[in-house]
């Protein structure tokens, strides 16, 4: 009987009345306790009466108890108006750097382009030397590399060109990819650079594949990505996987072109780089480079994402203010 008085769950009224009138009550059972004790013998009585006197004590401190937790419950909601709508739980949004990996995807999955990935710890042959950067290769230094000391022949990867790589060597061709993925490298963290970042490499091998197939298709994606009033421009570079190479620049949004730090001045911003595959990346990885030819490019997610945004600190992308993170609710 006690345990059954000590579990009773009473939080609500219709449990607390069923309560006192099944224990408390003129008809309950502890009265029907009390009036049985003119039956016990008189050797037992006062046992027996101490027992149900203990009942009755718990009974009465569990409803009190109980009354009191209801009642506080109710001052509390009296102050509100019930007709008012409820709280809308708080919803997350999606980070700017997925939406803008999202939309990096369908703008080339229309073209025809599938996604490959690849691992971020990388050997030394798919992140430099198949891609023309032998060992001691000046061109190495182009890109501060960590480097792995269980095992010297590690890298964390430093671009998705090593995806590249990869996808050449599987030998089914035609080619026609796109990599996002992370990468990383030796920086000093500042508005500019990171220590990681996200990278989206574009791979396209086939017969006859030339440059002009290269600049209409950057063309089209930062149309499709920025609008068709943006100013693009294309300048000859260096890469050591591409010849010719490229790089491309787009308006800055920033200031419109007029000028800013994030631009240099120059109202114009560095998208990507790009060029025609290296006739020495195709027989590195087994393709014949007499038939076949492609065109690659890479570019940083993040700074798609402060051009598209208006953000002109990369730190923000990872220090997860939530302030930050609410603007993007409800872009996909
Ligand atoms: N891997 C280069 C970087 O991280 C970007 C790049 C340039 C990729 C030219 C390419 C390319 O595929 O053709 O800076």
């Amino acid at each position: 009987m006690l345990g059954e008085i000590e579990a009773a769950e009473l939080n609500t009224e219709t449990a607390l009345e069923s309560f006192r009138i099944r224990f408390l009550g003129t008809r309950g059972i502890l009265k029907s306790f009390f009036g049985s004790l003119k039956d016990i013998p008189a050797g037992n009585r006062k046992g027996y009466g101490q027992q149900i006197n203990g009942l009755k004590i718990a009974a009465e401190e569990k409803y009190a108890a109980a009354k009191a937790a209801l009642n506080q419950h109710e001052t509390k909601l009296e102050g509100e108006d019930p007709t008012l709508p409820g709280t809308a739980p708080p919803v997350g949004s999606r980070h700017p750097l997925s939406i803008i990996r999202s939309q990096i995807i369908r703008i080339f999955d229309r073209l025809g382009f599938t996604v490959a990935e690849g691992p971020e710890i990388e050997d030394d042959w798919h992140n430099f030397t198949a891609l023309n950067m032998p060992p001691d290769h000046p061109a190495r230094d182009m890109q501060d590399t960590f480097y792995i000391s269980r095992n010297p022949d590690w890298v964390l990867r430093t671009h998705t060109s090593s995806v590249q790589v990869r996808v050449m060597e599987r030998g089914k061709l035609p080619i026609r990819i796109i990599c996002p993925g992370r990468v990383y490298r030796n920086e000093t963290v500042s508005a500019r650079a990171n220590s990681f970042f996200h990278q989206v490499e574009g791979l396209f091998i086939d017969r006859e594949v030339s440059f002009a197939d290269l600049k209409q298709t950057l063309y089209h994606f930062v149309h499709a990505m920025f609008g068709l009033e943006i100013g693009i421009r294309f300048r000859p570079s260096y890469f050591p996987f591409t010849e010719p190479s490229a790089e491309m620049d787009i308006t800055c949004l920033i200031c419109k072109g007029k000028g800013c730090p994030v631009c240099k001045h120059t109202g114009w911003v560095e998208i990507l780089g790009c060029g025609m595959v290296h006739p020495r990346l195709l027989e590195n990885c087994g393709i014949d480079s007499k038939t076949y030819s492609g065109y690659a490019f890479g570019m940083g997610i993040e700074r798609i994402a402060m051009l598209k945004y208006q953000i002109s600190d990369l730190r923000l992308f990872t220090e997860n203010d939530i302030r930050f993170l609410r603007q993007f609710s409800g872009v996909s």
